[in-house]
This record gives structure tokens, sequence and C-alpha cells, in this order.
């Protein structure tokens, strides 16, 4: 099993470029199921759970073909095309490793009218249940049975436009339901929606397909469903998840990095809360340039939520910068339960973290020590690679397929700008 080695304390100078948004492109994919002519996605990031979206929608009868762009910095583009829908189970073994499989209900209920999917697994985050997903569906008229940890679904004459209210504003329900709506008989409302930016990017793509959407970026999405919807050549938005970590790599490592392609718009919260640590983030016409100087960063406490507020994907590494800051800091997780996983790990580099519930206390140290330590989910792993960064001596992640399902060639980007990074295979 592959493991990263970083030996801590360069600093950072260059330029990294900023793929395409996982989060974003996951979704875009499945809602190629949604017609039967082909859709074309330009800035797809190459990722492990990209090739596990594609597993998927092969096992459907989606044909797709990917154009691999050459070197650091060139994206993938693909094609796929759903001209019939040849099968509607997604099976339990590729739905176990990545929970947005669970994206492909709504597509597949919408222009199918049946699907068999597993529960879900992915991230080991808290509870992450489906349970707003199917109330959404059966609100739309759609049949919904538990059998044997699938959800089976149905809908013989198709979906029907209904309002149903999110108890709470989830970005995979919001998705999920958009999709079906898109094709159903009547109106939809959509009440507390995601305004996540990659939300309202699947919501051009479809409204580019065809789709009437009103509202996006708004707490309430009105969807007029139409018959059918067209093929679409689309290119996904830039990552903010990737741009904010190796933003917080620079303020962690010091110097000087410009992330190309980079968006302030979506980043509004990191960039507010970065200046506030003590570090310089301007908008470039390439992107966005991030600079720290000698001095230490300072303690700034965070709590995560929907957008447009902190993100709780950057989370992890917010607390990395936070164990080298001057003075404490308090980092309150509101999205999801159990999401300190990085705690222990982070406490083995020598940290000074208490966790209370939903609320952790970091006390700045002046130096992290390098050690071995586990990937435990996407996000937290690359936290520790950020720990790694500034700490003296070697860090070692294990477990670092995890790092594979969302972050790009992080190796190449890091070492490209300086850090003393490698990968080395078991
Ligand atoms: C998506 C992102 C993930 C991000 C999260 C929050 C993808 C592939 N993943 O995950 O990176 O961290 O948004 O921004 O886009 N919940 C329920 N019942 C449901 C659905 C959700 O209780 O039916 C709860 C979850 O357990 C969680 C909260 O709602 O506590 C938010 O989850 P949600 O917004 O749905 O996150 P995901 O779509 O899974």
């Amino acid at each position: 099993m592959d493991r990263i080695r970083i030996r801590g304390g360069n600093r950072l100078k260059g330029e990294i470029p900023i793929s395409g948004a996982k989060n974003s492109a996951l979704k875009l994919m499945a809602a190629a199921l949604l017609t039967d002519q082909p859709v074309t996605l330009k800035n797809m990031p190459r990722l492990a759970d990209i090739e596990a979206m594609a597993d998927l929608l092969m096992q459907f009868g989606v044909t797709l073909n990917i154009r691999r762009g050459a070197g650091l910095g060139r994206s993938d583009t693909i094609r796929l095309h759903a001209a019939s829908i040849e099968s509607a189970l997604a099976p339990y073994d590729i739905v176990r490793k990545m929970r947005a499989s669970f994206q492909v209900l709504g597509p597949l209920l919408a222009r199918h009218g049946e699907a068999k999917i597993s529960l879900p697994g992915g991230c080991a985050i808290g509870a992450r249940p489906v349970d707003f997903h199917l109330k959404g569906f059966e609100a739309m008229g759609a049949r919904i049975d538990l059998a044997d940890g699938y959800v089976v679904a149905s809908a013989k004459d198709g979906l029907k436009g209904a309002t149903f209210e999110f108890p709470f504003a989830s970005v995979g329900a919001t998705e999920n339901l958009m999709t079906g709506a898109v094709l159903a008989r009547g109106r939809t409302v959509l009440r507390n929606t995601a305004r996540e930016p990659e939300t309202q990017d699947l919501g051009r793509c479809l409204i580019a397909m065809g789709a009437k959407i009103s509202g996006l970026g708004t707490n309430e999405i009105v969807i007029d469903g139409v018959e059918k919807l067209s093929g679409v050549e689309y290119s996904v938005m830039p990552d903010r998840i990737e741009t904010g970590t190796y933003a917080i790599a620079t303020a962690i490592a010091g110097g000087e990095v410009e992330l190309i392609g980079a968006q302030a718009e979506t980043n509004g919260a990191l960039i507010d809360l970065l200046t506030r640590v003590g570090t310089e983030v301007t908008q470039t016409n390439r992107g966005l340039s991030v600079h720290r100087n000698g001095v230490r960063p300072i303690g700034v406490g965070v709590t995560t939520g929907v957008f447009p507020a902190f993100p709780t994907d950057l989370q992890a590494q917010f607390m990395a910068l936070m164990c080298v800051a001057s003075g404490a800091s308090r980092i309150q997780e509101t999205v999801f339960e159990n999401r300190f996983m990085h705690v222990p790990e982070l406490a083995r580099m020598g940290a000074d973290i208490k966790v209370e519930g939903d609320v952790a206390t970091v006390t700045g140290v002046a130096a992290l020590k390098g050690a071995p330590v586990m990937a435990t989910d996407l996000r937290a792993s690359v936290s520790l690679v950020l720990a790694g960064l500034v700490a003296d001596g070697d860090t070692v992640v294990n477990r670092v397929y995890h790092l594979d399902r969302g972050f790009e060639r992080l190796e190449e980007k890091l070492s490209g700008v300086g850090a003393d990074i490698e990968r080395q295979s078991a």
C-alpha cells in the first residue's frame, strides 16, 4: 500500500494548477444518465472517485471515452453517452467506496423509472444517512423499499412535481432531488436547499441541457419538469477545497504560491479567515496568490457551516494550521458529527488539541514533530500532509488511498512548489 513521506521545513514558492471540482464533477457525470445524447465534461480532475463513478455508469450501459490531458495543469475531458439504460443496479462494492454513487438515484428514477442502489459507505465521518433523499423522492411519488442493504425505488409512471422542505440544507439530497425533478411531471419546489457552488454548477449544466430551474444559489429552488434533456459540453468549476488546501499549505509552510484557476468568489470564508491569521491573499489575473512571511500565524476560531460559511471540508486542514499558531483557537464542526478523526493523529505529531462534543480547542505549539500517521478520511489525511510540511523531521502518511480519492497528483503539485514530499510504493 502506498504511503507519502514529507520532510518538513521548506517554504513554498511557485504556482499550483487547481483541478476541476471533484464534488461537482461526480454529480455532472451522474447527470449524463438523464439524456440519450452525449455529454462532454471538460476540466475533469483525475481521481480515484472519478474512476469509481465511471465504473458505475458503465454498469448501467453508459459508454465513456476519456481524453487525457498531458501533464500537470492539463485536465481530462470525458464524454459520456447513455444511449439507453441497460441496468439500474448500483452494487454495494462500488457504492461502499464512494458515497456520491448514491447520486445516480435521481437520474435513474427520472429517466428509467426504477433503481436498486446499495446504501452508501464513503468516508467514516458520522452516520451520514440518506433519509432526506428518500423522503424527497417519496414526496415525488416514488415507492421506496429497503431490502438487504439496498434501496429499491420505483416510479413506474415517472416522478411527479412536489413541494419538499429539507430538514437540513443537504448538498447531496438537494442535488439528487434536483436531478430527479428536471424530468418530472409538473413543478417541484425544494425548500431549505444547499447553496454550495458545486450545487449551482450542477444546476447550470442541467439548464444548459434544457432543464427549467430557478433559484440556484438560494434556499428555494423551483424546477419545472421537461419531457427530454439534450446533450451538452460543459466545463467543471475549479475545486474550491483543493484551492483552500493549497492556500492553507502556503500559510502553514510560509512562502508565496499562486493558485492558477482558483476563484475568489467561491472561497470568501477561507480568504477572510486566512487574512485574519496573518496571510495575504490577493486576486491575480490567473487565480489567487497566497503569501505568508516569517511571522507565526495567529490563532483564530472558526465554525463550519453550509455555504457561504467556512466549509467542513477544510476544517481538518485549518486545524493543522492552528496547531502551529500563536495562541489558542476554537474550532466548531456543525455539519458532520465525528469529524475530528485527524485529532489523535495530529496529537502524535505534538499538537495540543482538546475535543469536547463538536468543539476542538487548539493551543498552538512552537513546533510539530514528524511521525508515522494514518489517514482516516479524505480531508483528514490531507491535514496530516499539511502538518508534515512544517514539522521537524519526517512524517509518513499511511493509507493514502483516501488522498487519491480527492486530490489529483498531490505530491507532484506540492513538490513543484518546493516541498520535500514523495510517494513511496510498498
Ligand atoms: C457533500 C460533499 C462533502 C461535504 C458535504 C457538506 C460530495 C460528494 N460530498 O456531502 O464533501 O463535506 O457535502 O458540504 O459532494 N444528512 C442527513 N440525511 C440525509 C442527508 C444528509 O441526516 O439524507 C446529514 C449528514 O449526515 C450531514 C449533513 O446532513 O450531517 C450534511 O450532509 P450533506 O450536505 O448531505 O453532505 P453530502 O452530500 O454527503
